[in-house]
């Protein structure tokens, strides 16, 4: 059975009177519907064990007031009382989730994100400061034998519904479906794609899946790596007859555009998003540093009707013709450019009707000489409208992006506090370490964003936009662009190193943009946070009842340089590179002084921010301080504070803490190599505990109780170490 919060109070209106109504509406619809209960009959010795059974699945309240639910119960919903059984018909057991913003609730995580706000909170506080370090393995799965070889790489946010938990898994991206108490397998679902799997851009076991329920159908949702969306039951992961063409629909059809079934470069990774009826489709197609071509296929963004499949809108994220924004495309660019897609999830505000979409740039990454113009809507934030796809309005975050900052996560649903005034709000995290944070109905910048001159460049055929938007508050909650002051300065001699190292490449702000690698110099453009941000794809968490958001980034510095692609490889005049000193030096070089990282640390940090107020709560480093900076020669004798470590890592946040675990691993002082997942009292930031991992986190944590006990799982994989989940919970 699956339960969610009730829809309160017209029902409760109608229930009975009697001593015990008060206890029963207040505590019985902390986590499911009253009509769970009243629409079945039971004996007084019935209720009293479920009355006992839910007390153990954490329904609080005094022996008294169960006693008074008990009489309650007994005399209304007792087996003479049938008659009262048609107020409830059609809501008894499975009910569908409210409209609108209403975050995870009893004890459930049904979404990726938490919820369509896509906040990543759960209420539970069982697991807390006090017993974090307490936390055993309630069990583990591993997912070596799903596909045909392991997967290293395993990123999803499992969801929970009733009992049952379901993730994407294995390098064929199976659904699995788990008993979330014991790990059990319930059942399996995978598709073999053939050709069109082994060449789709984005493969391996993706992010996750969606779930949806109409009160008596359950579905699972997801999208192969050959980019077909399949629906599922969700009871016994049989396909749906009646969805799409037996329970598929290929979404390289009917996207307003021809493409190859087989060979066209366009996928998905993230989880379909699902909204009431609607399922919406982003698009995701192969990383663009050494594009083949300046030409490539569009990522459109669609709704489909989750009952049947059928499409019900297209949003053109390169404009068409006729449509708002073409005109930012110079030279007839918008007919020929390509990717422009949603990789990344998407957000839903039910109740203003409303879908935002985190936009990709175009085709490109680092060059865009062959699409002059600013190039709507590329890296911008777009409100859809859920029922139709019209645009409502957006927000360009890059002009012309040659960066490839993406829009890379999730924007953040966040209600909250200007001015004494309540604004319903969007929090973007960024590639760039800049949070945007917009009022959501409109639009409008929260604080002002100011279109900042920008660096001009001198990469022949490029197109410069003169301005960036750059907005006044939050802080940046990272570093970005590159200068001195971030150099490594561990000692002296590493810091006259790494300024000497940093003297044969451009460095500069934030939009400084790329220039053609030389071997004289400069080598090419120092970027923080080049090419995996700042934050990506995990993006970050808000707290509700606070206010407050955390994210995770990563401080990172590498060379971005241009160079003509070899012959064959690309019709585009430039591609990321650096000028071959010798013929077999590696394209893409890091840049180290020593073997240790050109930057000072923090390597990887979680930042608090206080979004009614615009400003940085807490910054700490995430992570313990690498092997090799421990060990380094260079750093013999010194003291070095925790670092942190880099990473993409997803983070949660519940009623006292922000949980996270660490990127790779480090050998601790036992000895024994592993990463830990950590928590942090979400106020202050101090350490609030930390459990043990066999390898670092790769997917983001999430929580749900269940049988009265609070579980946290996260994925976690690495080099040789093939996919699992770890499921913590406290001892009996
Ligand atoms: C802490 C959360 C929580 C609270 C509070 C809670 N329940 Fe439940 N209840 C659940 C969960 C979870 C299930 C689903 C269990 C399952 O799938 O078997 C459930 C299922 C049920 C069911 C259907 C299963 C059955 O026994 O037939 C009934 C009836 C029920 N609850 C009654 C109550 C009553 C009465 C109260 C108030 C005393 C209450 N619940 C309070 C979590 C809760």
């Amino acid at each position: 059975m699956t339960l969610v919060a009730s829809s309160g109070l017209t029902f409760c209106q109608q229930l009975p009177s009697g001593r015990g109504k008060e206890p029963f509406a207040r505590i019985c619809s902390s986590c499911h519907g009253l009509e769970v209960a009243t629409g079945i009959r039971r004996t007084r010795d019935g209720w009293a064990s479920t009355i006992n059974n839910m007390r153990a699945r954490g329904a609080s309240g005094g022996d008294e007031e169960f006693t008074r639910i008990l009489g309650y119960l007994a005399d209304n919903f007792g087996p003479a009382n049938s008659e009262n059984l048609k107020v409830t018909d059609d809501h008894v057991g499975i009910r569908r989730p409210q409209a609108g913003i209403q975050g995870t609730s009893g004890g459930e995580w049904r979404t990726y994100g938490g919820d369509l706000a896509n906040r990543r909170y759960s209420p539970l506080d069982q697991i807390n400061a006090s017993n974090f370090n307490q936390l055993q393995l309630a069990w583990r799965f591993k997912t070596d034998n799903f596909g045909p070889r392991p997967e290293y790489r395993f990123e999803s946010t499992p969801l929970m519904v009733g009992a049952t938990l379901y993730t994407t898994a294995g390098s064929r991206r199976t659904v699995v479906a788990l008993d979330a108490e014991s790990g059990e397998m319930l059942w399996m679902h995978n598709e073999h794609e053939g050709a069109r799997g082994e060449e789709a851009p984005r493969q391996l076991s993706g992010r996750g899946l969606a779930y949806w329920t109409d009160g008596s159908e359950e579905r699972i949702l997801y999208v192969t790596p050959g980019y077909r969306l399949i629906a599922l039951d969700a009871r016994t992961g049989v396909p749906i007859k009646t969805f799409g063409n037996a329970g598929v629909v290929d979404l390289k059809l009917n996207d307003d555009q021809e493409m190859d079934l087989v060979h066209s470069d366009i996928g998905l990774q993230s989880a379909p998003t699902v909204a009431g009826d609607t399922i919406i489709i982003g698009a995701a197609h192969s990383s663009g540093e050494v594009p083949k071509s300046r030409i490539n296929v569009k990522g459109y963004v669609r709704g489909f009707d989750v009952k049947t499949g059928k499409r019900l809108w297209i949003f053109h994220t390169i404009p068409l013709r006729e449509e708002f924004g073409y005109d930012t495309w110079e030279g007839n660019s918008a007919e020929y450019t390509g990717n422009t897609g949603v990789w990344s999830q998407i957000s839903v505000d039910e109740n203003l009707g409303m879908a935002y979409l985190p936009v990709e740039l175009p085709t490109g990454d680092y060059y865009g000489g062959y699409r002059p113009g600013n190039g709507l809507f590329g890296e911008s934030i777009v409100a859809i409208d859920l029922k139709t796809g019209q645009r409502r309005w957006h927000y360009q975050l890059v002009h012309h992006g040659i960066w490839d900052f993406d829009i890379p996560c999730a924007p953040v649903l966040v209600d909250i506090t200007i001015d004494g005034k309540p604004v319903k709000a969007l929090a973007q995290a960024t590639k760039q370490s800049i949070l945007y944070v917009f009022n959501r109905v409109t639009g409008e910048p929260i604080w002002p964003i100011v279109e900042r001159p920008a660096p001009k460049g001198d990469a022949p055929g490029e197109w410069y936009s003169p301005t960036q938007p750059v907005p006044t508050k939050p802080p940046f909650f990272g570093r970005n662009g590159s200068t001195t002051e971030e150099l490594i300065d561990f000692t002296p001699e590493l810091r006259a190193e790494a300024l000497q190292i940093m003297s044969k490449y451009k460095v500069g702000p934030i939009f400084t943009p790329p220039v053609v690698s030389k071997v004289d110099g400069p080598l090419g453009t120092l970027v923080m946070g080049y090419p995996n941000g700042g934050a990506n794809w995990a993006g970050g968490s808000y707290d509700p009842e606070t206010h407050v958001f955390y994210v995770f980034s990563q401080g990172t510095i590498n060379n971005l340089g241009l160079v003509p692609p070899d012959p064959g490889e690309s019709d585009m005049r430039y591609v990321a590179g650096t000028a071959a000193v010798s013929s077999d030096a590696p394209r893409y070089r890091g840049v180290t002084v020593q073997g240790l990282p050109l930057l000072r640390p923090p390597y990887g940090h979680i930042t608090a921010i206080d979004l009614d107020r615009g400003e940085i709560l807490w910054q700490v480093a995430h992570g313990e301080t690498p092997d090799e900076v421990r060990n380094s020669p260079a750093l013999k004798g010194l003291d070095i504070p925790r670092t942190g470590r880099p990473g993409i890592i997803g983070v949660l946040t519940t009623k006292t803490l922000v949980i996270a675990g660490e990127a790779g691993t480090f050998t601790n002082t036992a000895g024994k190599r592993g990463a830990l997942l950590r928590a942090y009292d979400k106020a202050t930031g101090k350490d609030a505990g930390a459990v043990y991992m066999p390898m670092g986190q790769t997917g983001s944590p999430m929580t749900y109780l269940l049988k009265g006990k609070q579980y946290i799982v996260v994925a976690v994989s690495g080099q040789g170490y093939p996919g699992e989940l770890l499921a913590f919970t406290l001892p009996d």
